[in-house]
């Protein structure tokens, strides 16, 4: 079986091809494909943006000619994920617009300058929040979703300096560090990321079963 990643981010690419070493698949991300761009997240959902981008991605990989050979293309599926984070005493925001909060092509730190000036002085306690990624997985008869959330509160100033994005921002439950302050080692086996990909594996494991069942 062959999975296409829907990202051009080798970070990424990186950690999911880690934690699915153990599965019998190939993986191919958007590399291997130059002629597909990028994929405008346009969604209302972190869901509705993982499955186009994952739709969009399998549909033109049909036309690729080694894969559009007859029977070829059923054996592959396409993988993408959107990730945001969820602040309570912000009804959810920024949510599906994590990326682009404090406006289009905003910076990290822009973005979390303007997370801190919205909260203001809520105390720690009501700063409760979660990172969610939802990852979709399409193929020929598959429409499939996997999540991962971690639970957590938003600090009140930057700490740590590994990682991206609201890291140093983030100090997930049970943790008295930020996920910036942690190694990336700790944060990619406890990340919302981690833990989409895990239920992502259990779902490519049973398709992969029920494929050679059928073979
Ligand atoms: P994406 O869907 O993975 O591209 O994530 C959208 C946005 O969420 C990113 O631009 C980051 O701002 C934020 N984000 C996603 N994952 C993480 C993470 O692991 N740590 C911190 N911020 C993240």
């Amino acid at each position: 079986m062959k999975i296409v990643l829907a990202t051009h981010n080798r970070h990424k690419v990186e950690e999911i091809r880690h934690i699915l070493s153990d599965l019998p698949v190939e993986l191919l991300s958007l590399d291997n494909f130059p002629e597909i761009g990028e994929i405008i997240e346009d969604g209302d959902t972190l869901e509705e943006n993982a499955r186009k981008k994952a739709r969009t991605v399998y549909d033109l990989i049909q036309k690729y000619p080694p894969m559009a050979e007859k029977g070829k293309s059923q054996n592959i599926l396409s993988l993408a994920d959107d990730t945001g984070l969820e602040v309570d005493a912000l009804g959810g925001r920024p949510g599906v617009y994590s990326a682009r909060y404090s406006g289009e092509n905003a910076t990290y730190r822009e973005n979390n300058e303007k997370l801190l000036g919205e909260l203001g002085d809520t105390p720690l306690e009501k700063r409760t929040a979660r990172f969610r990624c939802v990852i979709s997985i399409i193929g020929n008869g598959v429409d499939e979703v996997a999540v991962g959330e971690v639970p957590g509160r938003i600090l009140s100033r930057e700490r740590g300096s590994n990682g991206f994005g609201y890291d140093p921002l983030f100090l997930p439950d049970g943790f008295d560090i930020s996920y910036a302050e942690m190694e990336t080692a700790l944060k990619n086996k406890l990340s919302h990321r981690a833990r989409a990909l895990e239920e992502a594996k259990k779902i490519l494991k049973r398709l992969s079963a029920q494929k050679t069942s059928s073979d």
